[in-house]
C-alpha cells in the first residue's frame, strides 16, 4: 500500500518494505536554532500540526529545541502504537500527577492494569442502565434554569452552560449527593485545576509547577478543598457501609481485585474520582458545545434530530432503553466528534526504539497522534470539512479504515468513559430539543482553539424559545 502525499511505503501492518532510515532522515520542518519549532506552536499549534502533516506525510519529525517528537499521520502507524505494539509505549503524563495523582490516566504498568480491571465494571453497559435515571434527573434540574432564558429571550453563553451542566451531572452521578450549595465553589475549583493543566501544557517544564504563580496558588488551594470534599464523602460512605448503591462512587467502593481481593484505598479512590471528574468534564462539555454550534449552522440536520426525538420519545423523559433508538442523534454526535474531537492530540513515549514505515525511531522518543488531523485527512474522508452525519450510517461506519476515526483513542488505554459520554450527550440533546428551539444570537464562524481540549475560539451565544 502506498499512501498519497507520503514518501514512505507501508504494508498493511505498518512494517517497513524498504531499508530502515535513521530518525534524522525523517522529514520535518526546519525549526529555529535552540528552540526548534516552539515559536510556531505558540501561535497556533492546531494549524501548524495540520500544515506539517499535509506537507511532510505519514511520519513527521518535530524539533522542540533539543527534544525530538514524531507526529504519526497514517492509520496503520497509529494502530501500531495504540494497539498492536502498545506494550512498548508509556503515557509519560507524570507532569499532571499533582492534579490526578496515580489515577487511570496517569498510571502505568501493573498499577494501571490493576486499576483498569477494578474500574471497568463500573462503566459496563448494565451499570449505565442504573446511572441513566440519575443523569436524566440531573439534566432536567440544570435545564430548569433555561426556562428563565426562554421567558426573557435572553442570550446566554452555551459553552458556559455546557460546562455547568456536565459538571453538575458528573458530580451528581459520582456522589448522588445534594451538593447544590457547594456546586459554585466546586466549579471554581475545577476551573483552577484545568487552568493549572493548561499552563503545564503551554510551558511543560517542571519548575513552572512549583513557582507560586497566581495560577499555581489558586490550584493548590483548589486541590486542598477538592481533596477535603472527596475524603469527607468517602469517610461518610465508609461509615454507613457504602451507602446509596446507584452512583459511580458506590461502584468504585465495591470494586475488588480478583487476585488480591483488596478494595481500593482512600488515596487510590481519591485519585480515580479526581481523574474521572477531570477526564469527563471538559471533554464532554466541549463536544456538546460543538454539537449546538453545528446544529445551529445546519438547521436541516437539527430538524431531523428533532423529528427522531419526537418519534422515539413522544414527549416522554428518555430512559435507558430509548438511548440506542436515537440512531440519527448518535450519528450527529459521531460526526461532531469527527470534526471537533475534544482530545485533539495525545502522546506516547517509546520504551524501546522501534521501526515504523522505513524509519527507526529511538528509545524514549515522544510520539504524537492527532484525531483532529486524521479525522480531516483528505486521503480517508471525502469532503472532510463538511458536516455530514450520514457518514456514520451503520454500513458506512463498518467500511471506515481503523484508526482514521478515534475520538476516544484506541487499544487497551482507550477511553473508559466513551459509552458514558455518548449516553450523556444523547440525553442532553434529546432533552433540550424536546423542550426548546435554539438559535444563535450572532451568526458567525467559530474557529477551534486547541487548549487541553478543542475549545471554541470565540463565544457561542445562543437563545432558546419554548416549542
Ligand atoms: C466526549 C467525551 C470524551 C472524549 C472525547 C474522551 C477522549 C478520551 C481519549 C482520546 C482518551 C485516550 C487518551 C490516550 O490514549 O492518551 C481517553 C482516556 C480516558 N478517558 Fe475519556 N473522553 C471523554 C469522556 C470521558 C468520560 C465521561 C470519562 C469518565 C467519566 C472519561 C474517562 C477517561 C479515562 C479514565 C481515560 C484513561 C483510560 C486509561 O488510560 O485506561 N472520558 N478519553
Amino acid at each position: 500500500m502506498s499512501v498519497a502525499g507520503s514518501k514512505i511505503d507501508v504494508t498493511e501492518t505498518g512494517v517497513s518494505t524498504s531499508a530502515i532510515g535513521k530518525s534524522r532522515d525523517i522529514p520535518g520542518p526546519r525549526g529555529y536554532p535552540l528552540v526548534g519549532i516552539l515559536p510556531h506552536l505558540r501561535k497556533n499549534p492546531l494549524q501548524y500540526f495540520v500544515k506539517v502533516a499535509r506537507e511532510y506525510g505519514d511520519v513527521v519529525r518535530l524539533d522542540f529545541g533539543p527534544k525530538k517528537f514524531y507526529l504519526l499521520n497514517h492509520p496503520a502507524y497509529i494502530k501500531y502504537v495504540l494497539h498492536d505494539n502498545h506494550a512498548n509505549f508509556r503515557k509519560g503524563y507524570d507532569l499532571v500527577k499533582p492534579v490526578l495523582g496515580d489515577g487511570l490516566i496517569t498510571s502505568e504498568g501493573a498499577l494501571w492494569r490493576r486499576q483498569r480491571r477494578l474500574l471497568q465494571p463500573a462503566f459496563h453497559r448494565r451499570q449505565l442502565e442504573g446511572l441513566v435515571s440519575l443523569m436524566v434527573k440531573n439534566i432536567a434540574r440544570t435545564l430548569q434554569g433555561w426556562d428563565t432564558f426562554a421567558a426573557r429571550s435572553a442570550a446566554f453563553d452555551m459553552e458556559e452552560e455546557m460546562f455547568r451542566l456536565t459538571r453538575y451531572n458528573l458530580v451528581k452521578t459520582m456522589f448522588n449527593l445534594d451538593l447544590e450549595t457547594k456546586m459554585a465553589e466546586v466549579g471554581k475549583d475545577f476551573e483552577a485545576c484545568l487552568a493549572y493543566l493548561q499552563q503545564l501544557m503551554k510551558a511543560p517544564f517542571k519548575p513552572m509547577a512549583y513557582l507560586p504563580t497566581p495560577t499555581n496558588v489558586r490550584f493548590w488551594r483548589a486541590r486542598k478543598r477538592l481533596d477535603r470534599l472527596v475524603y469527607d464523602i468517602l469517610a461518610k460512605r465508609r461509615s454507613n457501609g457504602g451507602g446509596a448503591s446507584d452512583d459511580l462512587l458506590a461502584l468504585l467502593l465495591k470494586a475488588r481485585d480478583d487476585e488480591t481481593h483488596d478494595n481500593m484505598s482512600d488515596r487510590q479512590l481519591r485519585d480515580e474520582v479526581m481523574t474521572l471528574l477531570i477526564a469527563g468534564h471538559e471533554t464532554t462539555a466541549t463536544a456538546l458545545t460543538w454539537t449546538w454550534y453545528l446544529l445551529a449552522k445546519h438547521p436541516e440536520v437539527a430538524g431531523k434530530v428533532t423529528d427522531e426525538i419526537r418519534t422515539v420519545l413522544s414527549g416522554r423523559t428518555p430512559t435507558f432503553e430509548d438511548v440506542p433508538k436515537l440512531v440519527f442523534t448518535g450519528m450527529v454526535i459521531d460526526e461532531v466528534l469527527r470534526l471537533y474531537p475534544s482530545t485533539w492530540l495525545f502522546a506516547r513515549q517509546a520504551i524501546a526504539g522501534f521501526e515504523i514505515g522505513s524509519y527507526a525511531i529511538p528509545k524514549s522518543a515522544m510520539i504524537f497522534m492527532s484525531p483532529f488531523i486524521m479525522h480531516r485527512h483528505p486521503t480517508y474522508w471525502s469532503g472532510p470539512e463538511a458536516f455530514q452525519p450520514e457518514r456514520f450510517l451503520p454500513d458506512k461506519k463498518a467500511q471506515q479504515t481503523p484508526y482514521t476515526y478515534f475520538p476516544f483513542g484506541g487499544g487497551p488505554r482507550s477511553c473508559i468513559g466513551d459509552q458514558f459520554a455518548l449516553t450523556v450527550m444523547k440525553l442532553v440533546v434529546a432533552m433540550v430539543l424536546q423542550r426548546y428551539r435554539l438559535t444563535v444570537a450572532e451568526d458567525r464562524i467559530i474557529e477551534p482553539l486547541p487548549k487541553a481540549t478543542l475549545r471554541p475560539g470565540s463565544r457561542l451565544q445562543m437563545m432558546v424559545n419554548f416549542l
